[in-house]
Order: C-alpha cells, then structure tokens, then sequence
C-alpha cells in the first residue's frame, strides 16, 4: 500500500473498507483490557482518529506505552466505529513508531492557559485552539487571493526594505550594514550614504505607496504582505511584524473604496462559515458563543456608515465615561471605536471624513479644507480592522499637503511623479489579515493569531 491518507479523508471517507496508511501525531493513549485505542491527528482537522490496537499487534507493547505527543504511523482497516462519538475506526494491522515522546512532552492532556501557549510557541500549533486557528488562517489567506482573483484585481508584489515612511509615523524599524558599535559618521550623525542602500532604509510600514503606482498602471491592485511597525505599544490588537491586504483602485472614489471593503469582508465571511464550519464551531463553543451568529449576520449585512464629526458628537453624548477624551480633532481610541461599534450600530461601521490632522499626508483633502475622504471600518470587539481612504490625485494640493507636514519631496519624487502624467482619482484600504482571524474566530488577543508573534521585547521562535 502506497501514500498516506490524512485524519480528514478518513473520517468523512463515504463509506468503511478501505486499507490505508495513516501518519500522525498520538494525542491520547487508552490501554484497555483487550484493546488499546489511540488518538491519532495529523492538523488536516480538529478531529482525531480512533486507532484501535489489538494484542496481534507485534509491537503491542510499544505501542500501549506510546506517550502523547509521539509521531506513528499506522497501517490498517477502516471500519464502521462501533462506540459513539465517531463513525469510523482505523483497525490497525501494523503501527510503526517513528518518532518518540516522552512524559516531558508539555502538551499533555490537560488544557493550558494561552499566556504559557505562547511561551511554547514551537509546540503550540500541535494544539486544537492553535490547529484551528492556523487552519482558518491558511483558509482565508487562499480566500483573499480567490476573492481579487476573480474580479480582476492585479496582485502586486511590493518591497519589504524601503525608503519611505508611509504613514509618517516614524515607526519604521531601521534596516543597516553599518557597524553598530561604530558607525561612520557625518557632522555628528550617522552616515548612511556609506550603508548597504546608500541611503537610510527600514522594513515598510505598508506597501501602499508602491501600490498605487501599480493601479495607475493596471486599474486595479492589490498586494498582500508582511508589514513592520515599531509601535511600543503592548497591546492585544497591535503586532510589531503583522499581515496586511490592500487593494487600490484608479478611477475609484471613497465611496467605491467602501464599497469593495465591505464586499470584501461580507466575502471572507461567508468563506469561513462555509469552508471553516468545523473550525468554527470549535470557536462558538470554547471562546465566544456568539461567533457564529454575528459572522452570518455581518455576511448578509449593510454596513452603517458615520462622519467622524457625527461620531464625535455621538461620544460626547454617550451615557458613560472614557479614559480618552474626546474632541473633534482629536484621534478615536480603541474603546471609542469599540462603543461606536458595539453599542451605537450594533454591527460594522464606516468612520468618514476625518479631519486632515490626524490622517496621513496622502488623503485627499475635502472640501471644507478641514477634513480629508478617509475611512475606517470599525467592527465589534476588535475596532478598527480596516483603514483606507481616496488619494490627494492632485499635484499642487499633494505637494502642499507634504509641505504642511514636513516631507521633503525630494525623497518621494517617484510617488509625486504619479501625478504629473496621467493622474486620476484612486482609492484604497488596508485590512490588517490578523485583525480579521481575531474578528472571525473570536480570539482576543494578536499574539495567538500569528504564528511566531513579535512584540515588543519578544522574538525569540
Ligand atoms: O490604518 P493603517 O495604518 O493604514 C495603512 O497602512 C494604509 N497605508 C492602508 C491603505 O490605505 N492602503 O493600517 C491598516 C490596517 C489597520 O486598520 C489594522 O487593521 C492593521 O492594518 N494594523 C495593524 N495590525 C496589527 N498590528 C499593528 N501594529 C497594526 N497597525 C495597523
Ligand atoms: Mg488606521
């Protein structure tokens, strides 16, 4: 017998019979008087399956004696299970131990806190909460790509190491040859023009820049890549190393841009309701006992749409206090947008039109000379999840807008050379990929959404 058959297929096989070979990892032993049953999952589903061991067995010892945790496989006989609980069992004829594990094996049986999940963030994968939650990630990451796929969307591919601070937050982490222990230096400061690029570089904070000069070339792009941000803040929604989606749009305003994001988030819901069930369910039952039912309303939902000021005014008359204060002109915090979401609407919600202030340099500038065509989509228990807005398309306005801020535009000629030739009005959003796992499997926390996560003063897997 040839290949291997994974837990999946077996357990949702049409029917019993079949001779197959099965690789896994052994989560329980149970050595009974007769038989000896073992659990066996291999991460192609929550499930596992019941291998059944009889005394024939010619390693029968070994196997009573396997620990949690040891690699096997197992030849054997599908058949109909005659316990409750599953529909199949794997009669085994022959079972190799490829792969020990002994009692220090910190996976056991019992369940674990997250907090020491994450200080075995090498192991914690071979977890149910950690096998779905990375199942679900791989699911949706493929769903992204399907979902512009299909409507044309070019997927570009945009640096990691660059020049520009996109969102001129001075957060970007610094990338460098030099000799850090004694730089060349240049009237006192360090001089990069001696560095590996010429010229100071760092990891990017978002590839939007880039992406913009691809969707005045090819209408529509999107691109789907690891970003970096040195934000000191220890929070359960920020990762200093996280995943991010954006699409940008020629010929596109504010409210086409809103459009597609919610199209798209209506999209990845239903994607996981169908494709993730079981998955899913595990989530309803062990984390938030509302996650299902909020995913299939927000699936069919419209999403609400609100002006920063109308937001503003709706804050100040909430029947209840804040840590930060609110004022127009000053930027929503975490537990603003979360009341917004979760007690005003009731459901998503587009923020709108915030003043030019508090939003970065690109943003085209409204009318009312105050305020630009942003938009923030605020979801309940996670806030923001998607950030986007339509682009300031117009060369003298952009030019006076980086001037406001203090750009030199000398360093981002090739963005403002977009709108010499053959500008038009773009738009375009950045939904944050682990912002969107927390929000659909109900985890809280970003640290057990990302594989090895980063954060500050932890990168040690
Ligand atoms: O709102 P942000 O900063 O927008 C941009 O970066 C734009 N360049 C996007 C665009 O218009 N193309 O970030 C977008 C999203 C946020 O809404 C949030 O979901 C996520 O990225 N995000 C983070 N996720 C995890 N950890 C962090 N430190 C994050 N910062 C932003
Ligand atoms: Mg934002």
């Amino acid at each position: 017998m040839q290949g291997r058959t994974r837990v999946k297929e077996a357990l949702t096989a049409l029917s019993a019979g079949a001779d197959m070979n099965v690789k896994g990892w052994v989560r329980t032993v149970r050595v009974g008087k007769e038989v000896t049953f073992i659990a066996l999952n291999d991460g192609s589903c929550m499930g596992n399956l019941q291998v059944v061991a009889g005394p024939d067995i010619a390693n029968y010892e070994d196997v009573c004696g396997l620990g949690t945790g040891a690699a096997v496989a197992v030849r054997g006989k599908l058949v109909e299970s005659p316990a409750s609980g599953q529909k199949y069992e794997l009669q085994a004829s022959e079972i190799e131990v490829i792969g020990l594990a002994d009692e220090t094996y910190p996976l056991q049986k019992k369940r674990h806190s997250f907090e020491y999940l994450r200080t075995i963030a090498h192991l914690r994968p071979r977890s149910n909460t950690f096998g779905a939650v990375f199942r679900v990630r791989s699911s949706l990451s493929q769903a992204v790509h399907r979902f512009f796929g299909e409507r044309g969307f070019l997927c570009v591919h945009t640096p990691i190491i660059t020049a520009n601070d996109c969102e001129g937050a001075g957060e970007m982490f610094r990338v460098t040859t030099l000799n850090m222990a004694g730089p060349p230096l240049l009237d006192g400061e360090v001089d990069y023009s001696a560095d590996f690029f010429g010229q100071a570089t760092g990891l990017t904070v978002s590839g939007q820049l880039e992406g913009e000069l691809f969707a005045l070339a090819f209408s529509d792009i999107y691109t789907f890549g690891p970003t970096f941000r040195a934000e000191n803040s220890n929070t359960p929604r920020h990762a200093a190393e996280f995943w991010m989606i954006e699409p940008e749009m020629a010929f596109a305003d504010l409210m086409a841009d809103a459009a597609l994001a919610e199209e798209f988030l209506r999209y990845l819901c239903r994607h996981v309701l169908d494709q993730c069930r079981e998955d899913l369910e595990f989530f309803n039952q062990h984390m938030d006992p509302g996650l299902i039912a909020r995913i299939e309303v927000v699936a069919d939902a419209s999403f609400a749409m609100m002006e920063y000021g109308e937001a503003v005014e709706r804050l100040q008359a909430a029947p209840r206090k804040f840590e930060f204060p609110v004022e127009w002109g000053l930027d929503l915090q975490t537990e603003h947008e979360r009341y917004l979401t979760e007690e005003v609407v009731g459901g998503p919600v587009f923020i709108v039109n915030y003043p030019k202030e508090i939003k970065a340099f690109y943003m085209r500038q409204n009318d009312d000379n105050r305020t630009v065509a942003a938009m923030d989509l605020l979801v309940p228990k996670v806030g923001e999840i998607i950030g986007g807005s339509q682009r300031e398309e117009r060369f003298d306005l952009l030019l006076e807008r980086m001037a406001e801020v203090g750009i030199d535009p000398q360093g981002l000629r090739w963005y403002i050379d977009s709108r010499r030739w053959g500008s038009c009005p773009h738009a375009g959003f950045g939904l944050g990929f682990e912002r969107l796992i927390m929000y659909l499997t109900g985890m809280e926390n970003i640290r057990d959404v990302i594989p090895f996560p980063r954060t500050p003063r932890h990168a040690e897997f």
